[in-house]
């Protein structure tokens, strides 16, 4: 594989909380390779949010290294800082708090175009603006230039927030639950934009959700990353890991899965867990994080943290029994 992009290194983020020290991030260490799509996918308050805002270096790390074409963002002279910051980009779930919402769509996309002297004059400025929303579908743009982020479908709203994104030659973009404010419907047409950004300008993308089903279908070349309660648990190529999950997390996660026909669903294998409470990140369990809900957890998993352990392919489990537990797969023929 080429050089990382982007990469953390043993990286941990710990936040205070009164007296207590929750450990949102620990010990991750990850690669975004250049023009790659890597899926970060883990339930709610696993420090999926966390670790993205590591990447883009609005938050420094209780520990660890954050690399950014090899060079460390926290060591970085000044000027080096400057040339990194535009080359990460992010799009929020949240396209309504993130657009302003007196500014016009063309007001919205106008103001870096002219702040950064991308474009000199109103008409080169109103050209690269219709280019822009054209290349996100905000077709026809001469239409949507002089709406207001009110006027638009969350849909429409994420276009022209990654047209926005797109705006500084961003090599990277972290796109934070991009589609969980989108009505359903419309929620595949925003990944196909993302992939086109992906495939076209060459942006790697890290998506990052709670949904595998558009993890799947966004990074269906691409990569996926698991994570739970701060550690990630299960790293490789996203159909290696939804064909042939082998951390009884990711096993469980796709069994939850819910299968549109009956026939199929009954030959359907759930794997049962021990317990249905994610634990806080302020109190994790020792050991694996997940030996309280594990079925097949024995006295090794409360005592000692796994390692990542690469079966093959880049394919990564944390898992101490790995070798051991009974492979899971959907079973859906015969
Ligand atoms: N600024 C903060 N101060 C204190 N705790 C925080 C802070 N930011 C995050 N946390 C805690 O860190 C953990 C990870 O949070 P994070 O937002 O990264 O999770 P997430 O996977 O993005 O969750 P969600 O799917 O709900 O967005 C949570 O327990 C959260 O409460
Ligand atoms: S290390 Fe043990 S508890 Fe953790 S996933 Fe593997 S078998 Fe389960
Ligand atoms: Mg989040």
């Amino acid at each position: 594989m080429d050089e990382a992009l982007a990469e953390l290194k043993n990286v941990s983020m710990y936040f205070k909380k009164g007296n207590l020290k929750i450990g949102a991030v620990v010990d991750v260490s990850l690669k975004i390779y250049p023009g790659e799509i890597l899926s970060l996918v883990g339930e709610s308050g696993c420090g999926k949010t966390t670790v993205g805002k590591i990447f883009l270096g609005r938050l420094k790390p209780t520990s660890g290294e954050v690399l950014f074409e090899g060079k460390d963002i926290w060591r970085m002279s000044k000027k080096e800082y400057k040339e990194f910051r535009p080359l990460v980009q992010v799009v929020h779930q949240d396209s309504y708090a993130s657009l302003n919402p007196v500014r016009t769509v063309y007001q919205t996309l106008a103001a870096p175009l002219q702040f950064y002297k991308i474009t000199r004059t109103r008409e080169e400025t109103e050209k690269k603006v219709e280019e822009l929303l054209d290349m996100v579908g905000v077709i026809p743009p001469r239409y949507f230039m002089n709406k207001y982020p009110f006027h638009l479908s969350g849909g429409l709203r994420q276009r022209v927030s990654l047209a926005r994104a797109t705006i500084l030659k961003p090599k990277l973009i972290i796109a934070d639950e991009p589609v969980s404010g989108v009505d359903a419907s419309l929620r595949i047409s925003v990944l196909d934009v993302m992939r086109r950004l992906n495939k076209e300008l060459n942006i790697a993308f890290l998506y990052i959700t709670h949904d595998l089903a558009t993890a799947r279908y966004f990074s269906r070349e691409g990569r996926m990353a698991v994570m739970y309660v701060g550690k990630i648990v299960e790293t490789g190529g996203i159909n290696d890991l939804i064909e042939n999950p082998r951390h009884p997390y990711l096993q469980a996660l796709l069994s939850a899965i819910p299968v549109p026909d009956p026939k199929l669903a009954k030959k359907k294998r759930l794997l049962p867990l021990r317990s249905l409470d994610l634990p806080s990140a302020g109190h994790p369990p020792s050991g694996c994080r997940f030996h309280p809900r594990c079925p097949y957890a024995k006295e090794i998993c409360e005592r000692e943290v796994p390692e990542l352990k690469d079966l093959g392919n880049e394919h990564r489990v944390a898992c101490h029994l790995v070798e051991e537990i009974p492979k899971w797969a959907l079973e859906l023929e015969s």
